[in-house]
């Protein structure tokens, strides 16, 4: 049992791999206790917290202080003398927006509900907490799951309307969580297109931090994750609490400094352009956050959500599975492309390992020559560049022993389209506005079924008639003008939250009808990196620029919360498209097989030394693929703060290690660096192949190994490390 009640000091016990969550009823408001390291259950009521005094100070009884004004409370509420954050805010009939749910009782469930629209993190021994106003009849359920195998907690709240009126949600966040003190600095992964997962780390200070997307897509802006650091925690040292949303559509996390010097965490669903009818007996479902902690630093954050994502999140059908290694025709040709310049790709890459060809954009449509047509005629083969339809690449490519992946952007359609002109009304607009167009595209309204359900027919017959075995799908505009012709007025705020059910639904349809074909998500390059769409998709498109100097530090933002195995990655040609940088292919293979992999360039100019070269790093690549997929990830050096970037990948069993040690531009001055090698057991021994030597774990983490980099830039060197008897 990992969750216990114990009901003399009215306490709940939550406990993960090596993390304990606890709280108790205080007056029937559950107050939380402790979030941290795993503690023995005992009495943690001296953890009680008095708030301060100001002019917020206010008494609904005989009490010299308001005891609920300050509560470390598990679900902070409006209206009644707490000023902090709220997590839910509803109207009621009369008008006014109070609401005090109270404990009325739980259960401890041995397995997670699965929610209803929503996607999730699976199975998990889960504690449900109802709460009910009397007076309203607004009902809370705050969920609680945790898993013996990581160090997340998994939250989330319903909503319900158990009144006899009309309800308005103008909040409906997913949690509360208050942390101990104000002594952290906060961490986000911000970025743009190309340049996605920055890390930027800021001061908590007194009021509310906040990160947001209002896009209708997680976005590439601002990552749905908020990292709570103690003050001086850094990548391998102290305690560091991370706050993953499970949702793509627009969304909010904060971070409050009260004026007693605490910190509340909350967020879920954007409130900015949110409201939301419940009417007697509804419900509202929140999205799922996941929150890890680690007192092992930023790595042992990562590596706690890297666990639970792996083992609770990706589906279990590809997550630990070798992956294609893909040729990917967009950077070779763009749209430029017939049958005969595909083929001499194929044929290109053959003997060299690689066993997939993605056909990318511009297969479709009447005259997709551009971004600017067709985008939405699926059911169109282009006819200039494949008089034949797709049917004889297919074959072609299933007669070369490859699997056949074709890109699709579902959820959008171009004006000069037929499916534009045969269903005007699909597409998301405004009655007398004209529609804002993202890439000359409009967005398709996915809050309404029956275009979803042209959308299922159309793509899945596709899949179908042409045995596709993978999908790149991709999606390269946020939503304006949100509006729906099939929501009533008073629903129309209710927009942003449908149109993510919506976009659930789409790929749950598709995907469930394909169970075989592997799934990459995409958007405009790593746009919609977000764990919903890894709970569909086991692999995203990273970034649209895979330059390997500019791809250290993309890929590096993004293992702050995603694995290994959900970033594809892909070699280029050189000069690259966006950077113009030149580095040899053995640098960009480096980097682009620390991920799912590929390449995204015209093969057909390889030669047989290319191809003899591509040969030894995909071998290269099969031979650690299962460290990338399932290990431990180190992160040795930070790219956005030196010319270095390492990670040391550790099996689960601590048998076998790689190390991949890149150095950007070569600082002449510096030219060897210290690598303490972390996570191996210190009593093996461990063989260093290119080293060719025998040392152990003690020592290799102890004294570590210097490298010399040669005198060029963008250079790396690599190390397999195995355990011998
Ligand atoms: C997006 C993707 C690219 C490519 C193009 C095609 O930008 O990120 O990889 O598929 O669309 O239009």
């Amino acid at each position: 049992m990992s969750i216990q009640y114990h009901a003399e000091r009215k306490c709940f016990y939550l406990d993960g791999k090596d993390v304990t969550y606890a709280f108790r009823l205080f007056e029937k408001h559950p107050e939380h206790l402790y979030y941290g390291k795993k503690i023995p259950h005992e009495d943690l009521n001296h953890l009680h917290i008095t708030g301060a005094l100001s002019t917020g100070w206010i008494a609904f009884g005989e009490e010299e202080t308001c005891p609920r004004c300050h509560l470390q409370s598990e679900l902070i509420t409006y209206g009644r003398g707490d000023y902090r954050e709220p997590c839910v805010q509803v109207q009621n009939a009369a008008g006014d927006r109070l609401s005090e749910p109270l404990y009325v009782g739980h259960e401890i469930l041995p397995e997670k509900p699965r929610m209803k629209g929503l996607p999730s993190m699976a199975g998990g021994e889960t504690l449900v907490v109802h709460l009910r106003d009397d007076l309203t009849g607004f009902e809370v359920d705050l969920y609680y799951t945790v898993y013996d195998d990581c160090d997340v907690i998994a939250r989330r709240a319903v909503y319900r309307n158990a009144g006899n009126d009309t309800k308005f949600l103008r909040r409906a966040y997913s949690f509360t969580l208050p942390l101990r003190g104000n002594n952290y600095d906060i961490l986000s992964l911000h970025g743009a297109w190309v340049r996605e997962r920055r890390m930027e780390t800021i001061p908590m200070h007194h009021g509310v931090v906040s990160i947001d997307s209002k896009k209708h897509s997680s976005s590439d802006e601002l990552n749905p994750f908020m990292g709570v650091l103690t003050r001086g925690s850094d990548e391998h040292h102290g305690n560091v609490y991370g706050v993953s949303l499970v949702y793509s559509s627009s969304y909010v996390l904060k971070a409050e400094g009260t004026m007693n010097d605490q910190t509340i965490l909350t967020g879920g669903v954007n409130d900015f352009d949110f409201t939301w009818k419940l009417e007697p007996g509804e419900e509202f479902e929140t999205p799922e956050v996941v929150i890890a902690f680690s007192s092992e630093g930023l790595g042992g954050m990562s590596r706690a959500f890297h666990d639970a994502y792996r083992n609770h999140l990706i589906n279990p059908r590809f997550v630990r599975k070798s992956r294609p290694i893909v040729i990917n025709n967009w950077e070779g040709t763009y749209f430029d492309f017939n049958f005969e310049k595909l083929k001499a790709i194929i044929d290109g890459v053959e003997g060299t390992g690689i066993d997939t060809f993605v056909l990318d954009d511009g297969w479709f449509g009447e005259n997709r020559v551009d971004e600017k047509t067709g985008l939405g005629d699926w059911h169109i083969v282009n006819q200039n560049k494949l008089p034949g339809g797709l049917k004889p690449l297919a074959d072609y490519i299933h007669s070369k022993g490859m699997k056949f992946g074709l890109w699709f952007e579902p959820e959008n359609v171009g004006p000069d389209s037929d499916l534009n002109r045969t269903h005007p009304d699909f597409a998301i607009r405004v009655e007398g506005r004209k529609p804002g167009l993202g890439r000359w595209t409009m967005s398709l309204d996915l809050t309404r079924k029956d275009v979803r359900d042209y959308l299922v027919e159309t793509v899945n017959r596709v899949i179908r008639e042409n045995d596709i075995d993978y999908v790149k799908w991709d999606y390269n505009r946020c939503v304006t003008d949100p509006y729906s012709l099939g929501l009533p007025a008073d629903r129309q705020a209710e927009f942003a939250y449908r149109y993510a059910l919506g976009v659930y639904d789409l790929f749950e349809r598709i995907i469930n009808a394909n169970p075989d074909v592997i799934f990459e998500g995409c958007a405009g390059g790593g746009s919609r990196f977000d764990p919903a769409v890894l709970h569909y998709f086991p692999q995203i498109w990273t970034s649209d620029n895979s330059d390997a100097e500019e791809r250290t530090l993309i890929q590096y933002g993004t293992s702050i919360v995603y694995p290994l195995s959900s970033m594809s990655c892909h070699v280029s040609d050189i000069p690259h498209h966006n950077t113009n940088r030149t580095p040899s292919m053995a640098t960009r293979a480096a980097i682009a097989h620390l991920g799912a992999t590929g390449y995204e360039l015209d093969a057909s100019k390889f030669t047989d030394e290319i191809r003899a070269e591509v040969a030894g790093y995909n071998a290269e690549y099969r031979a650690c693929e299962d460290l990338i997929l399932n290990g431990d990830l180190y992160r040795l050096d930070n790219p956005m703060e030196s010319p270095f970037f390492t990670y040391l990948i550790v099996s689960k069993d601590k048998n076998e290690a790689v190390l991949v040690a890149y150095r950007g531009l070569d600082r002449l001055g510096n030219p060897s660096h210290e690598y303490l090698l972390r996570g191996l057991d210190p009593n093996k021994n461990y063989r260093v192949e290119e080293l060719d030597k025998t040392m152990s774990g003690a020592v290799l983490m102890n004294a570590g190994i210097y490298l010399r980099f040669a005198h060029y830039d963008f250079t790396f060197k690599k190390f397999h490390i195995k355990a011998v008897d």
